[in-house]
């Protein structure tokens, strides 16, 4: 049986920027939007910059290298597969920030560059 995977204390995520966070083989970038919380890979598909890194402005983190920015609301956009980045389900429960249990694996939750879908 899977249990969630513990990442870090929610009151250790700054509130509008990203922290890097490395468990179960895993990357992560994990940012804080006032009760929300938002974990995806670590690098930009563009060229491989910590996303953790990147400037927050609402729900969007632009990277730092060169620019690119993807909301975190947004799930895959198929028509730019190349500049997707994987976006994991995450709860946090008493103050614990936790990855859900078959996000070990990939799946079709991503995020991309300057796109906004639903
Ligand atoms: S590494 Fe180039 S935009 Fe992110």
């Amino acid at each position: 049986m899977s249990t969630p995977i513990p990442l870090i204390e929610l009151s250790a995520l700054p509130e509008g920027r990203g922290r890097r966070v490395c468990k179960v083989g895993l990357d992560l970038a994990v940012f804080r939007i006032g009760d929300a919380v938002y974990a995806i890979d670590d690098s930009c598909p563009h060229a491989g910059a910590s996303l953790s890194n990147g400037k927050l402005q609402g729900t969007r983190v632009t990277c730092p290298a060169h620019g690119l920015k993807f909301d975190l609301d947004v799930v895959c956009q198929p028509s730019a597969p190349t500049l997707e980045v994987k976006k994991y389900a995450v709860n946090v429960v008493d103050g614990i920030v936790m990855l859900a249990p078959d996000e070990r694996s990939p799946n079709d939750s991503s995020v991309s560059a300057g796109k906004k879908t639903s």
